[in-house]
This record gives C-alpha cells, structure tokens and sequence, in this order.
C-alpha cells in the first residue's frame, strides 16, 4: 500500500514547518497508529482542472495571504484531500459571527457592536446606503460598550487595525482611519490576567500565559503562575467548545481573564503563530508533537467532509427550521450544548453600513 502523504503549505516560516515534516517522517517510518505516513513540502506547479493534487492531507499555514492558495485549497477539498483548515469555512468567517457562535457555544464574549464602513467602498455612494440609518446611534453604541472600547477588523489577524480608544474623540480619529474595513467594536476587558490556547484537533488543548502588554518576542510568559485548576478546566471547555463550533482543527483562543472568567478575545486564528522565537521551545515541541500526531491519525482515519464546524447545531432557531439538506455537522455534535452563562456578556449587531458622523477630522471619509 502506498503512504499516506502530507503536504504543508506556507510562507516565510521554516521553523515549524522544517520540525514537523521531519516529526512526522519519523513517527511515520515506525508506523505510528497503522499504516506509513510521509510528509513533504508541497510544491506547486501547473494546477489543472482534471488532475487532483497528489496529497491525502494538506497543512494549510498560508493562504489568508495568498487568495491563490485559497482556491487552489478548495479545488484540493473538491477532490479528495482533507485540507486543515477547512478552507470553505476559513474564507466564510468573520469576528462578528464568530462571536455569536462564542455564546452560543457557552462562552463568554465581550459585548460587540458590528460597525458600518468608515468610507464608501469601491462603486458605491451615499445613496447605495439606502438602508442604513444616519447618522448612526452612537450614543448607543458608547453607553452599551461603556470605553474603554477595542475597535478592530472583522476580517483581519496580526494586530492589524486594532485599536483602543477611551472616549468618543479617540474613537472617531481612529475609526476614520479604517477606510472601508469592515469594523467591530468591542468592550474592553480589563483583565487580571490573560492566556493563548492552541487547540489542535479541536480536543488537545495546551494553555499558554501570555502577556499582550509585553513587546512582541516577549508575550509568552513561562514563569508566570499557572491557572488554577478550575481556570484551566474552564479554558479547557470553552477552548475545545469553540474549535468544535467554528471546525477548526488548527487555531489558538485568547481568553482575558476578568474576575476570574475567561472571555474570549480571539479565537479565529486558523494559522496561529508556531515561531520557536516567539512561542518558546517547550511551547513550540508541544506543538510539533501535538501536530505531527494529529495529522497523522486524520490522514488515517478520515472524516467525512463539513463545510463547517457543529455551529448549525447550538442554534434552536435554526434546528428548528425544516431541513432540506442532511448536514454531516450533526455528527460532531457534543452531547449537551451549554447555555450561554449568566453574565452581562451579550452581544448585539448596529445597522450594516453607513459613513461616520462629520467629525472635526475628515480624514479618510468620503
Ligand atoms: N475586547 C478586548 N478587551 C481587551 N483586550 C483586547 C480586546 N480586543 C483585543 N484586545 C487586545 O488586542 C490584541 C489584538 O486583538 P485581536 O482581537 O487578537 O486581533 P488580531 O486578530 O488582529 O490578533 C489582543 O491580543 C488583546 O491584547
Ligand atoms: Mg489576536
């Protein structure tokens, strides 16, 4: 029987990708779990519609940068390969509904406003908004987020376009720097202390401290006390919970602790940063491992195909519709969905699309 095969896909990283294709040919040539497994770099040549890519299983680090990998992935899915992560879902989500399916995957999520585009997007004008409310409530907005508020992109990783502001000036200088970004804004959480869960295979969970305040490199805190032990039982849960929700097999969940619950700031991070320079080595070798074994059992046992996660399943409004389409989700279901917990934490959607009220500052408005 021939080996499965492995391809990994990335950009400017070698660390990780160089560790785990030489992890996994090790534990492969000792037969780890069943049949032989090997695991190569991809390479990427002439892609034709009548060919399949010559893989079982595709490691995904890369395609949010490149749309070509993007299709590329999905053709790949199309014909057989199991792409981790799913690029159908990865191309369909976004914060804001990614935080509603935080709730209702039983976790507790900073109160978010969805936020209308800042300037026109391309082709449209003032009367392509024909739906929308002007000028927005946004005393509405600031006294149900209270400020401190994070504005950040729903679309977006790396820091990028985030923003905390602490008063409605702050807020409309930033805010008009997002040009047609599809914005968020979001309570801050004013945390005691703050943790970066990689889940790999929606069930193995690693907690890492880790300190946002601290220069880039310097984040991941080893020394640092460790959470208590309903802490970490609790991360545990919502961690595994929201990977099982959203479907990601690969991601990390930032929880900012605040009076002692986990809120989860970010969990749509379906490449999460693997740099031995940034993570640490025994964060990093928990990740290899962790990894290498994962995908070699996927590659063994397949599963069948999902455009998503089980999210469908935690919504009774949408259960309760009359289904047309047998959803291969519901075999993912997780036995007793939990409920929302009872805290202040909710979320809520503004009006989808509206420039910002005239400001003193123009900048960057239409
Ligand atoms: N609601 C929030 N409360 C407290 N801190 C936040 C909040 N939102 C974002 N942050 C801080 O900003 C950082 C970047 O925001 P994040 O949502 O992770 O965006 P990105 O996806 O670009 O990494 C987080 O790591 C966290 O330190
Ligand atoms: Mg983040």
């Amino acid at each position: 029987m021939n080996p499965k095969k492995i391809g990994l896909l990335f950009g400017m990283e070698r660390a990780f990708p160089q560790a785990l294709v030489k992890r996994i040919n090790e534990l492969g040539s000792n037969n780890l779990g069943g049949g032989k497994v090997v695991a190569e770099n991809l390479l990427i040549d002439v892609i034709r519609l009548d060919q399949p890519l010559p893989y079982d299983l595709i490691l995904d680090r890369i395609s949010q940068d490149i749309p070509v990998y993007r299709t590329l992935l999905k053709y790949a899915a199309l014909r057989g390969t199991e792409v981790i992560n799913n690029p159908y879902w990865w191309t369909a989500e976004d914060k804001f509904s990614a935080n509603a399916i935080g709730i209702a995957a039983g976790v507790a999520i900073p109160k978010t406003v969805l936020l209308p585009h800042n300037s026109h997007p391309p082709g449209t004008k003032p009367e392509s908004f024909s739906n929308l409310k002007f000028p927005l409530s946004w005393d509405k907005i600031f006294s149900y987020l209270g400020f401190p508020i994070f504005l950040k992109p729903a679309l977006g990783g790396g820091w990028k376009n985030v923003y905390k502001v602490n008063n409605s000036e702050e807020f409309f200088e930033k805010y008009n720097l997002t040009g047609d970004l599809t914005m968020i804004a979001q309570e801050a959480i004013d945390f005691e202390s703050y943790y970066r869960c990689y889940v790999i295979g929606r069930e193995r969970v690693h907690i890492m401290r880790y300190d946002p305040k601290k220069p880039y490199l310097q984040n991941y805190v080893p020394d640092e006390p460790a959470a208590s032990p309903e802490l970490k039982a609790r991360m545990e849960r919502d961690a595994r919970a929201i990977c099982h929700a959203l479907g990601h097999d690969f991601n990390t969940v930032e929880f900012a602790v605040r009076k002692g619950v986990p809120v989860a700031i970010d969990f749509t991070n379906p490449a999460p940063d693997a740099d031995v320079n940034s993570v640490g080595k025994a964060n990093f070798e928990w990740v290899v491992q962790n990894a290498a074994e994962f995908l070699m059992d996927r590659v063994q046992h397949p599963r069948p195909f999902s455009m998503s996660g089980n999210w469908p399943t935690l919504f009774p409004m949408l259960s309760a519709r009359p289904q047309t389409i047998a959803s291969p989700a519901t075999e993912q279901v997780r036995p007793a969905a939990p409920q929302p917990p009872k805290t202040e934490i909710s979320i809520s959607a503004a009006a989808s699309a509206s420039p910002a009220p005239e400001t003193s500052k123009k900048k960057g408005r239409k």
